[in-house]
């Protein structure tokens, strides 16, 4: 129905010439309000969003562009003329001068500035663009933005590319339905669920390694486990006699299962290090000293082996892992309802190891991981320290890591400034030569721009972002991108759905 336009007359406001400059100016001074009140009125009321369009996906801008000043537009803008590089242009203002990463990789949806596809794939960019020197993601933003989306959509595009898809640990269970659209294989693990995982499991060997040399290697990732359980559970740092203890310990329950021809269990580690005398006489040490050292070691393995976790990560694994198979996730659903994050903690890190050490072969192909809810563990130093010792070695198996948490200060809460869990943390997103930033809390925007370096307009950009709109930083470039889902993905991916069932 059309709007009735009102008109502005200008009758009442008429002065006869010879009314003095008060009377005439008050009189103008009416006719341009009365006027601008009539404009307003005509006016079109606002602009709805129709009943198909998601809020959150409307565009940031009108299809005219900014708004206000900051649209430059009516020649107001006047400013010295000053002459710069395209280099210094593209610093000054990041968005304008960005001429995309080529057309290799996997479809990830829109640039939002140029209005093109936006396409990526690690290994394409490996050694094609400066500074990018390792292929893993941080991907950040507050809860319901479509992380798990972009990393779910990732992952099922990629494997069109070859690429493996594993996912350690799933506290949501929301990849499941995933891994069983793509073919793909899950591990639940529970109480009440037969599902198994020993994370001593020895890997096979890969080609070209030496017996020794990766006898030395799967010792290490042992001795690191254990260490990483040991001081979540304790939550401090060990003593150098608890490490010796650790050693001791697990080379007797090698040695013992290896003249069986069995494999390793947690428990028998345990049950070592609750045997005083064997530990001292295992290392020669002095009655008691050892075996005294170790009282807070056993207690805290213990946990593993008789607490909450009973069972699940101390018999041999139920399942053998499948190399061929195009995904592979570990559901911890089952576990998080106690409120209490050491259990889950403890299982995501027995699970990464698990997997992780399965994935050692490095002529499986290209591989991604995806840890998502990353930032439970954030909080664990020892689990940061784990999870860098094994980027580390990915770059040389052909492994892509990618992390999802929630702000950047989940990397913060990893220690105080100059301390070992903070140079971790920092340490973990230098190895992300990819950041992805969807929306972040106003009160994280200084965090978020000091630790990735953003600049004021890429700061701003973030604060205003929308569901499936991330900030992508790849090695220094940066792109506003528009996730895409395909209708059937969005069926897939749908955790609102389940919210509200
Ligand atoms: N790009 C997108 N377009 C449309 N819907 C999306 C998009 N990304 C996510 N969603 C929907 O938003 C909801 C929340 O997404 P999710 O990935 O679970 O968020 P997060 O992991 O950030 O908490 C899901 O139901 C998902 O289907
Ligand atoms: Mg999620």
């Amino acid at each position: 129905m059309p709007v009735p336009r009102p008109r502005a007359t200008a009758s009442p406001l008429y002065t006869p010439r010879k009314a003095d400059r008060r009377t005439r100016r008050t009189a103008r001074e009416q006719f341009t309000s009365a006027r601008e009140q009539a404009w307003h009125a005509s006016r079109p009321p606002a602009r709805t969003t129709g009943p198909g369009v998601d809020p959150q996906l409307r565009a940031t801008y009108a299809p005219a562009g900014r708004p206000g000043p900051a649209s430059a537009r009516g020649g107001h803008l006047k400013l010295p003329p000053h002459r710069m590089t395209t280099a210094t242009a593209s610093g000054a203002y990041p968005f304008l001068a960005e001429g995309g990463l080529g057309s290799q990789g996997i479809y990830v949806g829109y640039d939002v500035h140029a209005e093109g596809a936006f396409v990526y794939d690690p290994f394409a960019l490996y050694g094609k663009l400066d500074g990018f020197t390792n292929p893993n993601i941080l991907l950040a933003g507050i809860i319901g933005m479509g992380k798990s989306a972009l990393a779910k959509s990732l992952a099922v595009r990629a494997v069109a590319f070859g690429y493996k898809i594993y996912v350690p640990c799933d506290p949501k269970g929301e990849w499941s339905v995933v891994a069983r659209e793509l073919g793909g294989q899950t591990i639940a693990l529970g109480p009440g669920l037969p599902g198994r995982l020993n994370p001593l499991d020895a890997p096979s060997r890969p080609r070209g390694a030496s017996a020794e040399d990766w006898r030395t290697e799967v010792r290490k990732r042992r001795l690191l486990l254990l260490g990483s359980l040991a001081k979540t559970v304790l939550r401090r740092e060990l003593h150098p006699m608890e490490h010796t203890a650790l050693d001791v310990a697990l080379d007797q329950t090698v040695a013992h299962a290896e003249a069986n021809g069995t494999t390793p269990l947690l428990g028998q580690v345990a049950h070592v290090l609750g045997y005083p005398q064997q530990l001292d006489a295992a290392a020669g040490e002095t009655p008691g000293r050892l075996g005294h050292a170790a009282e807070d070691l056993a207690h805290a393995l213990r946990r593993m082996v008789h607490g909450d976790l009973e069972g699940l990560f101390d018999a041999p694994s139920t399942v053998a892992f499948d190399a061929a198979a195009p995904m592979l996730s570990i559901d911890l659903s089952r576990l998080g309802g106690t409120g209490d994050d050491t259990a889950l903690v403890l299982a995501m890190t027995c699970a990464s190891a698990w997997m992780e050490s399965a994935l050692a072969d490095p002529d499986a192909g290209r591989r991604w991981v995806i840890y998502d809810e990353a930032w439970r563990v954030m909080r664990h130093a020892a689990l940061l320290e784990r999870m860098q010792s094994q980027w580390k070695l990915s770059r040389g198996l052909g492994i892509a890591n990618m992390m999802v948490i929630h702000r950047l200060s989940d990397l913060l809460a990893a220690g105080d400034a100059g301390s070992r869990g903070r140079a971790l943390a920092e340490g973990l997103l230098t190895d992300c030569s990819t950041r992805i930033i969807y929306r972040q809390e106003a009160d994280q925007l200084h965090s978020a721009a000091t630790l990735l370096g953003l600049t004021g307009v890429e700061t701003q950009a973030v604060s205003a972002l929308t569901k499936g709109r991330g900030l992508w930083k790849v090695a220094g470039r940066s792109f506003i991108t528009q996730h895409l889902l395909h209708p059937r993905e969005r069926e897939l991916f749908d955790t609102d759905a389940r919210m509200y069932a």
